[in-house]
């Protein structure tokens, strides 16, 4: 329409007047993921505003994505396209609840889901996402991993790692904890040759009939490289936009309609605009924190890929 057009045009006029960057993930509406400068998931956009030269960055996604751009790039001025996308997960676990943890298990290293708040971060050892927590968790010397706050990629980790004591925390994502197996048995029946590729963040039962398990981008390129024709995507149905665009003659089912990430959803096209034309809504940081919270960030970034 007029007003998409128009919108884009003033976006691209206010990005270059800004010298800015549209980051966003693969969780966001379809016309989000379209004007963005980079898509991806939660390792690949904290690499990419580590490293660009923007003064500033628009980021479409949830909180806690905006504010590891903050702590990686303190001197960009940050907003987050929509200020009421929050992560539920991020909240179940406090810094409080960290120093708790490491008084009761005072050998263990913590280990943090970037799905978490700055102060969390600054009291853990080092962060991990979805794509690299295994890898993580087997580079540590400690024994003993304290894994905050995602129980079901806690869990994973535990079984992808069975030389460590891995002690997953109770929190969860709603949208993908929510999915049951019956689900997958009903949508596996009606698509018997179509391969499982899941995220972590699923219960295990769900995790234990896949035949891939992966960050949203690893997922994407699994499924892209992969000689399967048909799919059964079992995560929030942004990623539905990336898959099809890459392969076009493949078949994708999302697992069930219910896989939506309302936070991640509420950011549209006039959520950029805005943020770019009225300078909303900006991320701050208190510096100590940041300053320790970019430790964990840090020494995922050295020991991740
Ligand atoms: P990814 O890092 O896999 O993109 O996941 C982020 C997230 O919030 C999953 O729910
Ligand atoms: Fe948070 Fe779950 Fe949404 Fe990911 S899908 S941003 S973990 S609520």
């Amino acid at each position: 329409t007029a007003d998409k057009e128009t919108l884009t045009a003033e976006i691209n006029r206010l990005k270059k007047e800004k010298n800015a960057v549209i980051v966003a993930h693969y969780y966001q509406q379809d016309e989000v993921q379209e004007i963005a400068d980079v898509v991806g998931d939660s390792f690949a956009l904290s690499k990419y505003c580590a490293n660009n030269d923007a003064d500033v960055i628009v980021f479409c996604g949830v909180h806690f994505m905006a504010e590891s751009a903050k702590i990686l790039s303190p001197e960009k001025t940050v907003y987050l396209a929509e200020a009421r996308s929050g992560c539920p997960m991020a909240d179940m676990v406090t810094a409080d609840d960290v120093k708790r943890l490491r008084r009761e298990h005072p050998e263990a290293a913590v280990v943090c889901y970037v799905n978490s708040s700055a102060e969390t971060k600054a009291e853990c050892d080092v962060c991990c996402t979805s794509s690299n927590a295994v890898q993580i968790v087997r580079a540590l010397e400690q024994k003993e991993v304290l894994f905050i706050p995602d129980k079901n990629l806690g869990s994973y980790v535990a079984s992808q790692v069975p030389e460590k004591t891995v002690i997953p925390y109770e929190g969860f994502c709603y949208t993908h904890n929510k999915i049951t197996v019956e689900e997958v048995d009903e949508v596996m029946a009606l698509h018997p040759d179509a391969e499982l590729a899941v995220h972590p963040e699923c219960r295990g039962e769900i995790l234990d009939r896949a035949d891939f398990v992966g960050s949203t981008a690893q997922i994407i390129d699994h499924c892209t490289k992969s000689d399967s024709r048909t799919f059964i995507i079992g995560t929030e149905m942004g990623v539905l936009y990336e898959l099809k665009k890459r392969n076009p003659d493949k078949k994708f089912y999302l697992l069930t309609p219910r896989f939506v990430c309302p936070n991640m959803k509420h950011t549209r096209l006039y959520s950029v605009y805005n943020a770019l034309a009225k300078g909303q809504y900006e991320i701050e940081v208190d510096e100590d924190i940041r300053v320790r919270a970019l430790g964990s960030l840090e020494r995922m970034l050295e020991l991740g890929n």
